[in-house]
């Protein structure tokens, strides 16, 4: 089935637009997208989402293959984020129109089928030439577990499975880009793993809706020209040099100089799309909840009934990687449509 989405060209009006540049320059710099560490038992070496880093080592973006060393795959992939808008808690209050803007929320109702749409955060993500993003899909929630208790691999191991839908908090997400950088596109599966990739410009003030957490999408490489970039830890540091200019830094050494113009600058609002006020009360209410080991009870449960893997004869590492095995099917590497 094909996943329903919105394009929206333009999204904002121009100086609204224009004013998104002003928002990332007033934050002063944007660190790299750390991962919250929450794997207790459940396999703690294992990096959040090792589901997208094993597929992306072997595969590449587009499924053909990744020529790159390890450490070049992490640089490419180790992108600049800095939250927005969490809730009720606005990091700028310029963002505010955007957070609660009503278009978005009325897509979000109609695409999802949803009478309550609570928007949930807004985050921007900054993309250095070379950089690119790997195959995924988001990080779902679901009653009593979200990223902030449990591993994120666990939670997208739990949607792509289907065992768990009445417990899932449907999430529609915005990504919406702003800037003139080549390359970058948006590309992803609308038609699920077996289908098509199709690409959507990341043109300055336009924006695509969709459901991410089940629609398995990327980021085209930011400059194709550009193959080599240079190395980006958990330190390096995206800072604001006044005006139009960037520097990327490690430690205090600059190592790079950019203009907003090489930079892949996109802001994702995410909205809680409940079906009706019952689905949102149980929500609100913290009812009905899972846990972990509800979950786990489910899949051996479901592993067994299809002959597969004993997962309570496997260690924490072990039991994961056959989790990720049987339940996430990565898109196999068609080339995009045009
Ligand atoms: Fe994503």
């Amino acid at each position: 089935m094909t996943a329903c989405f919105s394009h929206f060209d333009p999204l904002l009006g121009g100086q609204d637009a224009e004013n998104m540049f002003r928002i990332a320059e007033s934050f002063g710099s944007f660190g790299t997208y750390a991962e919250e560490a929450t794997s207790e038992g459940l396999g703690e070496t294992l990096p959040q989402r090792f589901d997208v880093g094993l597929n992306y080592t072997a595969n590449g973006l587009d499924g053909q293959g990744n020529p790159d060393s390890e450490q070049m795959s992490a640089s490419r992939t180790n992108y600049f984020r800095e939250t927005y808008a969490y809730g009720a808690q606005l990091h700028v209050p310029e963002i505010s129109s955007f957070m609660n803007n009503e278009q978005l929320q009325s897509a979000a109702s109609h695409i999802g089928g949803s009478e309550y749409v609570v928007p949930a955060i807004v985050y921007a993500n900054l993309l250095i030439p070379g950089q690119e993003l790997a195959i995924h899909t988001d990080v779902p929630e679901f009653r009593g577990l979200n990223r902030m208790n449990t591993p994120q691999w666990f939670l997208v191991c739990m949607h792509h499975s289907g065992l768990f839908e009445p417990w899932r908090v449907p999430i529609l997400t915005c990504v919406s880009w702003f800037g003139s950088a080549d390359g970058g596109a948006f590309t992803f599966y609308p038609e699920g793993s077996a289908g098509p990739r199709k690409a959507i410009s990341a043109t300055h003030n336009t924006a695509v809706l969709l459901d991410t957490d089940s629609v398995f999408h990327g980021v085209e490489r930011v400059v194709p020209t550009i193959h080599d970039l240079p190395a980006i830890t958990g330190q390096t540091r995206l800072h604001h040099a006044g005006d139009d200019y960037w520097l990327l830094q490690e430690q205090d050494q600059t190592v790079a100089e950019y203009t907003w113009h090489d930079l892949r600058y996109s802001i994702s609002w995410k909205g809680y799309c409940f079906a009706d006020a019952k689905q949102h009360g149980l929500w609100f209410g913290g009812q009905d909840q899972l846990t972990v080991t509800d979950v786990l009870a489910q899949f051996e449960s479901d592993l067994r009934s299809k002959g597969m893997a004993n997962l309570s004869r496997l260690d924490a590492t072990e039991r994961a990687g056959a989790l990720v095995e049987q339940y996430i099917r990565f898109p196999c590497g068609l080339k995009p449509e045009s």
